[in-house]
């Protein structure tokens, strides 16, 4: 038993990046504590050490459980008091029982006897093993906040009163947990994920007692700090509503007043589900938090199809499948029935009718789903997609961009935006992200570049044909945008700029505080409430006569601020499926338009028909409407986690000695250069320094790095990223990533990603370091000289990434500015009789530096980096040329090494002209 010896020996709190670490770390100290002291028979100086220890894990363990229902502060109080009393043996008991019933769970499902007296059943059987079916029946469970500082009696009277509220026919079951304080309250929100619903009552008081800067620095970390420290105490009540909506919309309030009517009326309760004027309709209160709770918890669209699973139909309709019955009358394909179980089959069906929807044309359990999913997300409008973002992305192109429109797009961007790109006809504009060469990888696109193309469109007079601005939030490296910073200032000299957003990788987001400011759908929300404000017309006022006649550096280097009149017009793409729960392929398209409805619906209803199958996949379907539930439920808490993996990760390769020898966990400051970073924050964790607070970053800097993603540096092992993700990672240690680059190599944490699995991938790095520690050792000299060349090739000697190009003349409209008409070029490629190949040898190099223009038919896409570096029409530049010819990479869709490069004929551009085909 690995037990502290002194309260010295326990990690300080400073260790931890979250408190629900702190808290688990605790318990089982404590458990371990009290069982050494059990077992030492209270004799001798380690005891009286262990008392020592055991006190301290109380004291400090005593400000957390403020906020928690179980085992609850009675009982809290019971175990501190057994210590008192040297009552170990009993002690023992109930702290092992509460250890170990916060572990598994238990307490959500059953009552945890804590008296030595009572049996619990976990004594005899492990919760572990109750089978997924039977906790599927169980009622699930959550806590109820209630804010109001009462004392011990009042609180008692208050428990009760809800307790005598249940009824057994009641879908869920809760225990209330009391704060006194609006930021008790606050704080309590965020750090306890049990809590659903709050209620907010008269008697509350504004500061908290509590001084734990765990806690506190959530406070901090939301910029909720300071700002309730003005108001009048009748005014508590609303505010904390107004405050819990902003930092978790989802959960329901009620506030309890004695205010009139009239007065609250007039007031921004956030998404306070009810106001009581009668303080003690307990049961009429009972029935609203079940309600709330039920409306998140009903899945309309897995609902219909369970129940039509159940209902004997006789299969007319084409679909074999369906019910299972060409598998179970099969003698050869019997297996697959066993493996996926009677269930998928009895629930696959093409029927849209029974209780079931369409998706082409939803008006049933389909429909109702998308609008859950809406409010989940944020958006004015949810649609589903069952074939994937890279659909989506078309979709969202077609609907919105006509042949002629002008995009700004950012170059790295998916194929899918570039393949949506040739079926609208948008010219395209490219914008370079900056590049990390060192790494071989793109940053992100800089407002400044945004804002540079756009003013020289504005200069040349075809600012009206500018349709959207396209980028990637949060790119598959981690990059995030400055969202809001980017749709104020393009507004500024668009002001019905479309902005597509491609939060293909960003869908957990919304379901964290410090993330969803950097969401689409949250700052369309944001720019609708503020735009129009007196203070914002004001602003705006001002800079108009401030930048008067300005030239284009004063305008770039010029925080803009746009004008009130704008139109907020966001949409986001979602692969549910790669960051939340859903199965494959499913996705989601959030639409935030003012002018949706008058101009885009049509369009968007014939993209939507362009792109979706007439078969789309119920389980899918099914899958984001249970996804939905979830994030409703529990996407703060599975994010929250997520987000405390990859810190334990950064945590780690950080300060283990042996792996910074050959690994290094690329930081924020290695991704974002500094003039990036207003904050000047650059790491996560140091060593040295412990954590850094990253909220300032995520309110201020132009782009911050999502912690979840964690890029690890792995040059210094001699082996590429792509030779360290298969042979190394997946062949020896079976650990599956997907994304490398020519010396690095990505590692996702995800909402499913535990404590155990972030041990085993820490613990194979330490052991690879060791290998090659061992392998070093033991090389001779030319064997040593060998590995330092591969390293330094790797690391030094990376072949700089090429910016984009230009567009041939035979694809633009003018040399001014530099959009392109790639569905142009991409059509031209189709006559073979234009084309020719050419070997990517010396001898074109030569042309090309020699001034000769070739031009590409096709998109040529590297993995990695994995996004076209040619696009039809783009003109080959020397760099590309050399950059291609270095990579080192298998997998290059578009290019054929048995022909070569693919490129139009002089002939073909010699005769053509994009305005005149
Ligand atoms: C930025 C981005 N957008 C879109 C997609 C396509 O998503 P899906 O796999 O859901 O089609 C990807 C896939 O990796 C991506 O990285």
């Amino acid at each position: 038993m690995n037990v502290p010896a002194s309260d010295k020996d326990l990690p300080s709190i400073g260790d931890y990046y979250s408190a629900t670490q702190l808290r688990a770390d605790r318990w089982s100290a404590l458990r371990e504590c009290v069982e050494s002291l059990r077992l030492s028979g209270m004799e001798g100086r380690s005891a009286q050490r262990l008392i020592k220890t055991a006190e301290s894990l109380f004291q400090s363990l005593a400000p957390i459980e403020s906020y928690w229902a179980f085992p609850g502060h009675a009982a809290f109080e019971h175990l501190r008091r057994l210590l008192e009393m040297r009552n170990i043996d009993d002690l023992s008991i109930s702290v092992r029982r509460v250890a170990r019933a916060l572990t598994s769970g238990a307490y959500r499902r059953r009552h945890i006897p804590l008296g030595a007296d009572e049996i619990d059943s976990e004594d005899y059987e492990d919760e572990s093993a109750i089978s997924p079916e039977a906790r599927a029946l169980g009622r699930p469970y959550f806590e109820v906040m209630i804010v109001d500082s009462v004392n011990e009696h009042q609180e008692r009277f208050l428990r009760n009163a809800l307790h005598r509220a249940r009824r057994p026919e009641d879908p869920f079951h809760y225990e209330p947990v009391v704060v006194p304080s609006v930021e008790d309250a606050l704080i309590g929100i965020l750090f306890n994920h049990n809590v659903q619903a709050v209620v907010v009552r008269p008697g509350l008081v504004l500061k908290s007692h509590n001084e734990l800067p765990l806690l506190k620095k959530y406070l901090v970390t939301l910029g909720t700090e300071g700002e309730v420290d003005h108001l009048s105490p009748s005014e508590y009540g609303p505010e904390a509503c107004r405050l819990i909506a902003k930092l978790r919309p989802e959960l329901d309030a009620y506030l309890v007043t004695d205010r009139s009517a009239e007065e609250i009326a007039g007031l921004d309760l956030g998404r306070c589900r009810r106001v009581f004027y009668n303080q003690e309709d307990f049961m009429e209160l009972h029935l609203n938090i079940l309600r709330g709770v039920g409306a998140r918890f009903k899945t309309p669209f897995f609902t219909a199809l369970k129940e039509y699973s159940r209902q004997p139909t006789g299969v007319f309709h084409a679909m074999p499948i369906s019910r299972g019955k060409s598998i179970t009358r099969s003698h050869w394909i019997q297996d697959m029935g066993a493996f996926y179980g009677p269930n998928i089959f009895l629930a696959e069906t093409s029927a849209t009718s029974g209780g079931l929807d369409s998706l082409l044309e939803p008006r049933g359990p389909i429909k109702e789903a998308q609008v859950m999913a809406a409010r989940a997300f944020g958006s004015k409008q949810t649609f589903f997609a069952t074939n994937g973002t890279s659909t989506c992305n078309k979709i969202v192109v077609q609907a919105l961009c006509k042949p002629g429109d002008i995009v700004l797009v950012d170059r790295d961007c998916h194929k899918s935006h570039h393949y949506g790109m040739v079926l609208s006809g948008a010219h395209v504009v490219y914008m370079d992200s900056y590049p990390l060469h060192q790494y071989s990888m793109y940053g992100a696109v800089p407002v400044r570049e945004i804002k540079h193309h756009l003013l020289k469109l504005k200069a040349a007079g075809k600012l009206d044909k500018v349709r959207m601005v396209l980028l990637t939030n949060c790119t598959f490296d981690g990059i995030v945008y400055n969202v809001q910073r980017v749709m104020e200032e393009c507004l500024a000299i668009k002001k019905d700029l479309i902005f597509l957003w491609d939060e293909a990788w960003f869908a957990f987001a919304r379901f964290n505080p410090t993330y969803r400011q950097r969401t689409a759908m949250d700052v369309a929300n944001t720019l609708r409430e503020t735009l129009r404000t007196p203070e914002a017309i004001a602003a705006w006022e001002r800079q108009e006569k401030e930048l008067e006649g300005a030239d284009e550096e004063t305008i770039l280097n010029t925080r803009l601020v746009p004008p009130p009149d704008a139109r907020v017009r966001a949409y986001a793409t979602q692969s549910t499926h790669k960051t939340l729960t859903s199965l494959r392929q499913g996705s989601m398209i959030h639409v935030n338009d003012q002018d949706f409805k008058g101009e885009v619906e049509q369009a968007f209803h014939e993209a939507y028909m362009t792109h979706t199958s007439t078969s789309p996949n119920y389980q899918i379907i099914a899958s984001l409407d249970v996804g939905r539930r979830q994030v409703e439920l529990e996407g703060f808490e599975f994010t929250q986690r997520q987000v405390e993996s990859a810190m334990a990760i950064r945590r780690a390769a950080a300060s283990h000695p042996l792996l910074q020898k050959y690994f290094k966990v690329i930081t924020a400051g290695d991704m974002i250069p500094e003039e990036y970073r207003e904050s000047g924050v650059s790491t996560y964790y140091e060593p040295h320094q412990g954590w850094t607070d990253i909220s300032t970053s995520w309110t201020t800097d132009d782009f911050v790095l999502d912690p979840t993603r964690v890029t690890l540096a792995v040059g210094g092992t001699g082996w590429d990223g792509d030779t360290f993700k298969t042979k190394i990672l997946m062949d020896k240690y079976g650990i599956q990533i997907n994304k490398t680059s020519r010396n690095t190599v990505l590692f996702m944490t995800n909402i499913g990603t535990t404590r155990s699995s972030v041990a085993y991938l820490i613990e194979v790095l330490v052991e690879i370091a060791k290998e090659l520690d061992e392998l070093l050792d033991d090389a001779s000299k030319m064997e040593r000289r060998s590995f330092e060349n591969r390293v330094s090739a790797l690391v030094e000697h990376v072949p700089p990434l090429p910016d984009f190009s230009h567009f041939h003349p035979a694809f633009r409209y003018g040399d001014e500015t530099p959009e392109g008409d790639i569905r142009a070029a991409f059509f031209l490629a189709y006559d073979e009789e234009k084309c020719d190949y050419l070997p990517l040898d010396d001898t074109l190099q030569k042309r090309l530096e020699d001034g000769e223009e070739l031009v590409s038919t096709s998109f040529i896409i590297p993995y990695p980096p994995g996004f076209p570096i040619l696009v039809p029409g783009q003109v080959i530049s020397p760099e590309i040329l050399s950059f291609m010819r270095a990579l080192d990479v298998s997998e290059i869709h578009g290019f054929r090494a048995d022909l070569g490069l693919r490129v139009f004929t002089k002939e073909a551009l010699k005769g053509f002209s994009c305005s005149n085909p």
